[in-house]
This record gives C-alpha cells, sequence and structure tokens, in this order.
C-alpha cells in the first residue's frame, strides 16, 4: 500500500493544533473523515443500505455531527452513546443498539427514542425487551445477531463471531429463536444481522459469515417469517503499518455481489475503518534518557491516552514534528505512568531533542474513547482540523472535573 497513516495531514496544521490547544492532544481531519465516509456510501448502485457508524470508535460530538449531516445511521451499546447521538442531531430512526448487557433503562430509553432496530443477543435478552415494549406499550424493531462460526483471523481480543465467544445466538439456535419472537408480544422481527471481529484484513471471513447469515435468511422465509434488512456489523481493518486491507469499494462489491436480487436492505456498523486514519495523537517529549539497553523517550501522552499498545501490543507509526534532534538512536516511547506496561511504541529511530513535537499516527479508532483517568491524569484535549484551521472539539480536563464526583468522608 503506498500511503502511510500519516498522508494528508498538514503538519502545519498539527503544530498549530499543539500550541494552540498543548499536549497530549487528539487531532481529527474532517475532509478525511467525509472522504471516508463517501467511500463507504459509493458503488451501491441500486442495492439499498445504510452505513451505521459504531460509536464506541469515537463517540466525539463533533465525529458524529459530522456524520449525521451527512446521512448516517449510528451502531450504539449503550444508552450514554445514545444520548450523545441525540445531542449530535442524530436521526434514532437510524439507529441499531446493539450489545450483549442491555439494561431495563437502557431498553426503555431506546424504546422511547425510536430507535430502528435493538440486535438482540440471547433469549433472556429477547424476553425482557419484549415485556418492557408490552409495558411501554409499542413495539419493538427486533434482529438477532446470529453467531456465525467463523474465524475472522484478527487479535483474539478482538474476534467476536466463534462458537467460543459470548456474542449472538449460536447459528444452530437461531431458527428457534426467532420462531420464538415471531409468536412474542411487543417485538417485531425487521431483520438479521451479525459481526464478527475488528481489524479484519481479508474479505473472505466477511463473504463466510454473509453465506451463513443468507442461509438463515432463506430458511426464515420459507417458514414465512420475511425480514427487511442484513445487518453486516462492522470489522474493515485499516492500514497502521504494512497491512493491506481491502478497499472499501473491493469490500463492499464482494457483499453487494452476495446480496444481488435480494429484497433485502443492507445495513453496515464500520467504525475504525470511518475514523481509525483520521485521527492523530499529538505529544511532547518531556525527557531523553538514553540508556545502555534502552533508550527512553519519556512524552507527556501515556497509556491512559492510548491503551491499544499496552492491550493489544498494538503498532502505531510515531513521527517527530520538529526539527531533527540532537539525539539520533532507537527509542522506547514511554509515558509517565508507573508501569512498564506503559508504553506507546517499541525501538522507534528518531533523531530528538526534549520538548520535540510527536505524532503517533491511527489513533482515530479506539484512542480516546478507550482513554482513562489512570494515575489522576485529565483525559486529552480533542481538535477538529476543518478548512479554517483547528477548531477545539473537547477541552482537556481538569483535576477538578475529575475530582468533582468524589465525596469526602466526615470525620
Ligand atoms: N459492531 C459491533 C457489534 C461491534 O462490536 C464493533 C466493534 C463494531 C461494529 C465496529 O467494529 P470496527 O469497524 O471498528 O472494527 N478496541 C479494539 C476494537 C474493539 C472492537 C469492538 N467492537 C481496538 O482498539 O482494536
Amino acid at each position: 500500500m503506498s500511503t502511510t497513516p500519516l498522508d494528508g495531514f498538514d503538519r502545519q496544521q498539527l503544530i498549530a493544533a499543539a500550541d494552540l490547544y498543548g499536549t497530549p492532544c487528539y487531532v481529527y481531519d474532517e475532509a478525511k473523515l467525509v472522504a471516508a465516509w463517501q467511500a463507504f456510501n459509493a458503488d451501491w448502485q441500486d442495492q439499498p443500505h445504510q452505513v451505521c457508524y459504531a460509536v464506541k470508535a469515537n463517540p466525539s460530538l463533533a465525529i458524529l455531527q459530522i456524520f449525521a449531516r451527512l446521512g448516517a445511521g449510528f451502531d450504539i451499546v449503550s444508552g450514554g452513546e445514545l444520548q450523545r447521538v441525540l445531542a449530535a442531531g442524530g436521526d434514532p430512526a437510524k439507529v441499531v443498539f446493539s450489545g450483549v448487557g442491555k439494561r431495563t433503562d437502557e431498553i426503555r430509553l431506546a424504546l422511547a427514542s425510536g430507535i430502528g432496530c435493538f440486535n438482540v443477543e440471547s433469549e433472556p435478552e429477547l424476553m425482557r425487551i419484549s415485556r418492557i415494549a408490552v409495558e411501554e406499550n409499542c413495539v419493538a424493531p427486533v434482529s438477532l445477531r446470529v453467531n456465525p462460526d467463523v474465524d475472522a483471523r484478527t487479535h483474539p481480543y478482538i474476534s467476536t463471531g466463534l462458537k467460543s465467544n459470548k456474542f449472538g445466538v449460536p447459528h444452530q439456535d437461531a431458527l428457534q429463536l426467532y420462531r420464538l419472537a415471531a409468536r412474542l408480544p411487543g417485538v417485531r422481527i425487521v431483520g438479521i444481522d451479525c459481526h464478527i471481529g475488528s481489524q479484519l484484513t481479508e474479505i473472505a471471513p466477511f463473504v463466510d459469515a454473509l453465506d451463513r447469515v443468507l442461509h438463515l435468511v432463506d430458511a426464515l422465509q420459507s417458514e414465512g417469517i420475511v425480514l427487511h434488512h442484513i445487518d453486516i456489523g462492522g470489522g474493515l481493518g485499516i492500514c497502521y503499518r504494512d497491512e493491506t486491507p481491502p478497499d472499501i469499494s473491493d469490500y463492499l462489491t464482494a457483499l453487494r455481489t452476495r446480496l444481488a436480487g435480494r429484497p433485502l436492505k443492507i445495513l453496515l456498523e464500520p467504525g475504525r475503518a470511518l475514523v481509525g486514519n483520521a485521527g492523530v495523537l499529538l505529544t511532547r517529549v518531556e525527557y531523553l534518557k538514553p540508556g545502555e539497553e534502552k533508550s527512553f523517550a519519556i512524552v507527556d501522552a501515556a497509556m491512559n491516552d492510548l491503551m491499544r499498545p499496552a492491550l493489544y501490543d498494538a503498532w502505531h507509526e510515531v513521527a517527530s514534528l520538529s526539527p531533527p534532534g540532537n539525539q539520533q538512536r532507537v527509542w522506547e516511547i514511554v509515558g509517565p505512568v508507573c508501569e512498564t506496561g506503559d508504553f506507546l511504541a517499541h525501538d522507534r529511530e528518531l533523531a530528538l531533542n526534549e520538548g520535540d513535537l510527536l505524532v503517533i499516527a491511527s489513533t482515530g479508532a479506539y484512542g480516546m474513547s478507550m482513554s482513562s483517568n489512570y494515575n489522576t491524569r485529565p483525559r486529552a484535549a480533542e481538535v477538529m482540523l476543518r478548512d479554517s484551521g483547528p477548531v477545539l472539539v473537547r477541552s482537556r480536563e481538569t483535576v477538578e472535573d475529575l475530582i468533582k464526583p468524589e465525596h469526602l468522608l466526615t470525620f
């Protein structure tokens, strides 16, 4: 692949964002977000479709707003994500609600908001939704998330479509659960859904999963249970280093070809492929600590800001935005958190000085959304690069924000 994760980012704009809003700071590029959205919405020809952005990848209101204005639907996994979608002007009728543990209050909120579909992951969840909808005197649109038992060939922590995973209804139980859903009050069957994992770099597992789900669609049809949509989930990978994920258009063509001639609307739930390479994390070098075995560049971002390296041993490109520094060596890029697992990158050859500005690429997805306050570190600022220049879309947290919900004991 000829493009690198940093291609298309304007260095001067990144430097300006760091100067204006400080570091650590996540920066997103509006034009890249729009381009990724357009790629997912091209090439459909007459096939009815709805792209539902997976909010968990990056729930920034500004990002949700950009997609909502482009007509996006949203895949949510909590009442909190639904409230974000509504706050950003998203259309609740285009929301699908996934997740294995939907709480009663979340189901009530989703019903009251008029979401498009509950992606039901178990029989007890189906029963709960039915009961609540009857109580609320409404009808819940439902789809069953089927676990197709295909190997997504990705990191085990983000593989979800195997029998051994907690997700969805086992393929062999799906028919029976649909029959139950067809009899239950308060629910209306509208679709079927699956999601087999994340950061997939091949098309074959998607097509295998789709084939298995289509097999069920046919079996249901023969019993008079007619579906309106098929949701193939998210999971399309991006290039972090040297991966060669399929082009969005090849992926879409493979899906569309499989669906040709069927009167089914296709739903997709991409997260990473929409936002991953549209965001970077900016951080400054606090100290350089050259050593005999390892040399450490201690930066002001840490595992609490970007968990992916510590959690999945993920590789993110690191580059300097400062003029070449005096100390050229192979560096461990680490944060100030008191754990050896607090690293952002291993073994990077860079010429550094104290105070240099570094950019950590491909962090638009599962960066800020998985950040925490570990070590009482306020979370980073977030900035959107627009035609007009950098715009602050989330202020850096303060320690006051962090301790505000706490209560001192009385003695
Ligand atoms: N739909 C469902 C039901 C999901 O569980 C997910 C992601 C998606 C859609 C979006 O998948 P994507 O297109 O982003 O691959 N924290 C991990 C990734 C976890 C993905 C969880 N589910 C990481 O940093 O790699």
